[in-house]
């Protein structure tokens, strides 16, 4: 009897107690919505994911697909939040996703058009994320860039299973832009390690490169842009160390507390990426007031419970909790003691077009 391929579709039947926790926690596997992330929505929701239940439908998706089956291109292990009142996506500009990587797996090596950007929720010194030929170990909270058109993949070398937040501007450039995401798989599964670990940290401290004329932009089909976010990892214990050192000797924003702007390291200043910026925020003095903008904010509960108030209704959330401000909704922080939060927000597409706009409630 001839031997058939087996039908990639089969090989990623997902077990019937797997797909009802995915459908009622409000999530989908990745290859499921990739291709298709929703058309752009006039009045999207706020909405919030529990830990809990990310946790419950990552650990099933892990039992029942081992990333070696996934066909490639799809080949990530990813949990979606999906915003009803809208697509595949948590909101029309930028998407997050829940990775995990079992012990001896790896996420082969792929590059890409969209920027994208790894936030370690449960990390390992041995679990990597390889981008641009260095390994960058992912410790807990640790936020890594996966600069446009880099190769990466993500390696466990570790004995635990790994998961992160991916982050990544796939609603803006494919539904609002109708662009392409210019895609590329590495013809290895790992990519040749060529540089020391601490090299692209290296690159962007207080000692630069004496030739300024060297060329930092984005290579093959985006060379020539300006310039490039870069690979960079900022650890955490340096962030947190920073927040601290506001709330000691400053004072808060009155919407959102004490907040740290990650920079794009070649520019000194932010937005991290032209399309997205990423903020650290320490809450610890009450709630905050109540503010509208145009953006949309996405965010990732690094520490602490508390509440978000958003057009009246309140998201409780607690440790690792995703959720969503959509634009123009009044909203306002309520920690219940003190709170680190990551916010995400496509602020700087806004001020690109002289569109940013932001305002507190008439009372
Ligand atoms: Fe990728
Ligand atoms: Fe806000």
């Amino acid at each position: 009897m001839a031997q058939t391929e087996p039908d990639p579709e089969e090989l990623l039947e997902l077990s019937s107690s797997t797909r009802s926790l995915l459908n009622q926690h409000d999530l989908r596997p990745l290859w499921e919505v990739e291709e298709d992330l929703g058309t752009v929505q006039n009045d999207p929701e706020a909405g919030i994911w529990k830990w809990e239940d990310i946790q419950s439908a990552i650990d099933s998706i892990e039992e029942d697909v081992p990333i070696a089956d996934l066909p490639p291109g799809f080949q990530r292990r990813v949990a979606v939040p999906i915003n009803t009142s809208l697509g595949n996506a948590i909101s029309n500009t930028i998407y997050v996703g829940v990775q995990t990587v079992s012990p001896g797996e790896t996420a082969p090596s792929h590059r890409h058009s969209a920027n994208a950007l790894r936030f370690t929720i449960d990390g390992h010194e041995d679990m990597k994320t390889v981008v641009a030929g260095e390994e960058f170990p992912m410790r807990d909270n640790d936020l890594i860039t996966t600069p446009q058109w880099e190769w990466h993949d993500h390696v466990n070398d570790s004995d635990e299973t790994a998961a992160w937040l991916d982050v990544l501007d796939l609603p803006l450039v494919l539904d609002s832009l109708n662009a392409r995401n210019v895609f590329e798989n590495h013809e290895l599964e790992r990519q040749p390690v060529t540089k020391s670990q601490g090299y692209w940290d290296s690159q962007y401290g207080r000692a630069r490169d004496a030739d300024e004329s060297k060329d930092t932009s984005i290579p093959g089909p985006f060379e020539g842009i300006r310039e490039a976010t870069p690979p960079y990892r900022f650890g955490w214990n340096e962030m947190e160390e920073t927040l601290r050192q506001r709330a000691d000797n400053d004072e808060p924003d009155p919407h959102d507390g004490y907040s740290l702007s990650y920079v794009n390291p070649a520019a000194g200043k932010p937005p991290l990426f032209p399309t997205m910026s990423f903020r650290a925020q320490l809450l610890n003095d009450g709630a905050t007031d109540p503010h509208f903008h145009s953006a949309t904010e996405v965010y990732f509960v690094i520490d602490g419970t508390g509440a978000t108030h958003v057009d009246g209704e309140a998201l409780e959330w607690e440790k690792w909790d995703v959720f969503v401000v959509p634009p123009d909704e009044i909203h306002h922080h309520e920690p219940d003691d003190e709170a680190i939060l990551l916010g995400m927000s496509d602020r700087p597409v806004f001020e690109a077009f002289n569109l940013y706009a932001e305002a507190e409630p008439s009372s």
